[in-house]
């Protein structure tokens, strides 16, 4: 999907997101393991999550002792995450070309950040993503593991359109290796059914090349 219809069908959900799945977390003990990683390797160094959404991955990060920005491209997404969590920096920006120095980050996330892009698109993204980490920073991703796209002409009670892409986790592994990453990490898990779209889950971490 292009990024300004990304942007404008999350500028219309942004309020219905944030009800739905900004306290999500609290059901979801893998994904608050796995963050509880990142930020217990940064030490108080700075993450980015890229797709962030309502900001409550970022706020996590924050409470675990991290120093968090938020990107997404939606406007109003970013004006209600900067409202609930005033301790994380929100950005507008695009994840393939994010608004950071590059080399900025101790580690990144990007939680169903890549739901909107096809398997073609993800090489570009994550060299975008990748440009921004620190060498040796890690980046963990989560995504819904499929094949088939998913096309819907409403969502979350809007009349917007979205195609929601799954991916499998040997094309996110290999996408993340031609953007320049080193995969330290892949793993799949069923979906947490009372909180879940039922789909399987998957998570990679991997890194920037350190110069040899
Ligand atoms: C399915 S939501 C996930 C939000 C949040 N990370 C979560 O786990 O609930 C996808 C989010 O990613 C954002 N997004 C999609 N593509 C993006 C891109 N290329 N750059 C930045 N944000 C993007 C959308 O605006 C939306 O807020």
């Amino acid at each position: 999907m292009k990024p300004r219809d990304v942007a404008a069908a999350y500028d219309q959900v942004a309020a219905a997101y944030a009800d739905r799945f900004a306290g999500e977390l609290a059901a979801k003990p893998l994904d608050r393991a796995l963050l509880d990683v990142i930020a217990a390797e940064v030490r108080g160094g700075l993450v980015a999550d890229f797709g962030c959404g309502p900001g409550h991955a970022a706020a996590y990060l924050v409470r675990r002792g991290a120093r968090a920005v938020g990107i997404d491209l939606s406007p109003a997404t970013i004006e209600r995450a900067r409202v609930a969590y005033p301790e994380v920096d929100f950005r507008v920006g695009d994840l393939a070309a994010p608004p950071l120095e590059a080399g900025s980050l101790a580690a990144a996330v990007a939680l169903y950040a890549i739901v909107h892009l096809s398997a073609t698109e993800l090489p570009a993204a994550f060299t975008g993503c990748a440009r921004t980490l620190a060498p040796g920073a890690p980046l963990l991703l989560s995504f819904h593991v499929g094949e088939k796209p998913i096309h819907r002409s409403e969502f979350l009670g809007a009349a917007v359109e979205l195609t929601f892409h799954f991916h499998t986790t040997t094309q996110v592994t290999a996408a993340l290796e031609q953007a320049g990453l080193e995969v330290e990490m892949r793993l799949e898990r069923a979906p947490y059914v009372a909180v879940e779209h039922p789909s399987t889950r998957g998570y990679v971490l991997a890194r920037r090349r350190s110069p040899a």
